[in-house]
């Protein structure tokens, strides 16, 4: 697996709790994933430019590796995915061209055009005069996104039409910017498994993007998230009978257009969702698994998840049934370093780690950490631990969470107290 985040720790967990003697081999991987020590299989971490695909294809072929996964966007956009698959070792992850879902505002768009997935209604622009025009057309408030990968800082939501303008005229220096509709209502991530023909569904989580509780402050890479969503079934009456309508109208006519193109998705589909008054609309999309919403889908998953990746990736999917989920919740709440997400303050001592595990139902989870020489721990990020909690409902699985970050100290870091606060009540 290419990765080092709290996503990747998730997956590693996820893949020991099958208890079928998994030999795991993560790069880059983090202290907390090379300190893993949950029995049902080995870890091992090694130092691997992730990016590189050729090193990263030579590494698996001399090791002998059955499967490679692909955590984050940057190698699946820099076309890793390709390299490795061209060397007959199956790759969970899409190649360059269907990663460019991700990777490209524009190249999403046209997609959802021709696959008639509903999104907001976009303008594209290249200059500032068209930029203004396209504000103008859509009115505030006003939703500016820059068209490649910007690490979650890409998207502008503002009623200020000058700051607006100034987020664009600063990526427009790096190419389109897009200009969207505001979309109002809650937002829903859901995953979806691809082989590159036949799609099959997770269940869906809620992100926490804003930095600050009461969603204020800035937009980060995910501060909190909770899984099964059960407001959803107010509207569908189910959450089955939702993932089913964005299945057949977002997920499985993307992957027939990407298909239909000669660029098959094979990976995981992260349809970003907002459920507004007339229906649901795509605001993005990912080409892998969301961070932190998998410490919160993959803890509730109970078909094994290594036989759903070794399918997606031989293009197998169609004969397995859908992934089943438990009924228990899960809760993650993301401790930052000061200064997250602007400037992060790092290379601070993280305590009460043990005490913190020993929650019941809890597990901590390492996105940004090293090891020193006396055994401890210090921050090296921005997001440095998921703190999970997995119980009968949303009031116990918030307590235990809350429990086990208040015995986490890491001086000058923050964390939201506001998660699955509304679904806990
Ligand atoms: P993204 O990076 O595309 O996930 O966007 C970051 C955040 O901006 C999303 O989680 C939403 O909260 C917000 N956002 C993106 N697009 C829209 C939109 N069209 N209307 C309202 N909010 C949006
Ligand atoms: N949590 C949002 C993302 O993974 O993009």
């Amino acid at each position: 697996m290419l990765g080092s985040g709290a996503r990747e720790h998730a997956i590693v967990v996820a893949l020991l709790r099958e208890n079928v003697g998994h030999e795991l081999i993560v790069a880059p991987g983090n202290a907390g994933i090379a300190s893993e020590r949950r029995v049902g299989g080995t870890v091992e971490t090694v130092t691997l430019d992730a990016s590189n695909g050729k090193l990263v294809a030579q590494y698996a072929v001399e090791n002998g590796i059955d499967l490679v996964v692909v955590g984050p966007e940057a190698p699946l956009v820099a076309g890793v995915a390709d390299v490795v698959r061209a060397k007959g070792i199956p790759v969970f992850g899409p190649g360059k061209a269907a990663a460019a879902l991700e990777g490209s505002k524009a190249f999403a768009k046209r997609i959802m055009d021709a696959a008639k997935v509903p999104t907001g209604r976009a303008q594209r622009g290249k200059t500032v005069e068209e930029v203004e025009a396209a504000l103008d057309a859509l009115g505030a408030p006003y939703v500016v996104k820059a068209d490649g990968l910007a690490a979650g800082k890409g998207v502008l939501v503002t009623d200020d039409r000058a700051a607006a303008l100034a987020h664009a005229e600063f990526y427009l220096q790096q190419g389109e910017v897009l200009v969207e509709e505001f979309l109002d209502g809650q937002e829903v991530s859901l995953f979806f498994i691809a082989d590159g023909h036949d799609v099959v569904p997770f269940s869906p989580a809620q992100d926490y993007k804003r930095a600050g509780d009461g969603d204020t402050g800035a937009n980060t890479g995910g501060m909190g998230a909770y899984s099964p969503l059960p407001w959803l079934s107010d509207r569908w009456g189910s959450e089955a009978s939702f993932v089913d309508e964005i299945l057949d109208t977002v997920a499985l006519p993307t992957v027939r257009a990407l298909e239909a193109e000669g660029t098959p998705f094979i990976g995981l589909l992260y349809c970003g969702l907002i459920v507004t008054a007339h229906g649901v609309r795509v605001i993005e999309f990912n080409a892998r698994f969301g961070d932190p919403e998998t410490q919160v889908v993959l803890p509730r998953l109970v078909t094994p998840l290594s036989e759903l990746l070794l399918a997606a990736s031989t293009a197998t999917l169609g004969r397995l049934p859908y992934p089943r989920f438990s009924s228990d919740v899960a809760v993650v709440i993301v401790l930052a370093s000061e200064g997250y997400p602007d400037a992060p303050v790092t290379g601070r001592a993280i305590t009460g780690l043990n005490a913190a595990s020993a929650v019941t139902g809890v597990t901590v989870l390492h996105a940004a950490t090293t090891r020193t020489a006396d055994g401890g721990y210090v921050s090296t990020g921005g997001r440095v631990l998921s703190v999970v909690a997995q119980a009968a409902n949303f009031r116990a699985a918030r307590a235990a969470a809350y429990e086990a970050m208040g015995l986490i100290h890491l001086d000058g870091s923050h964390y939201r107290t506001d998660i699955a606060e509304r679904v806990a009540r």
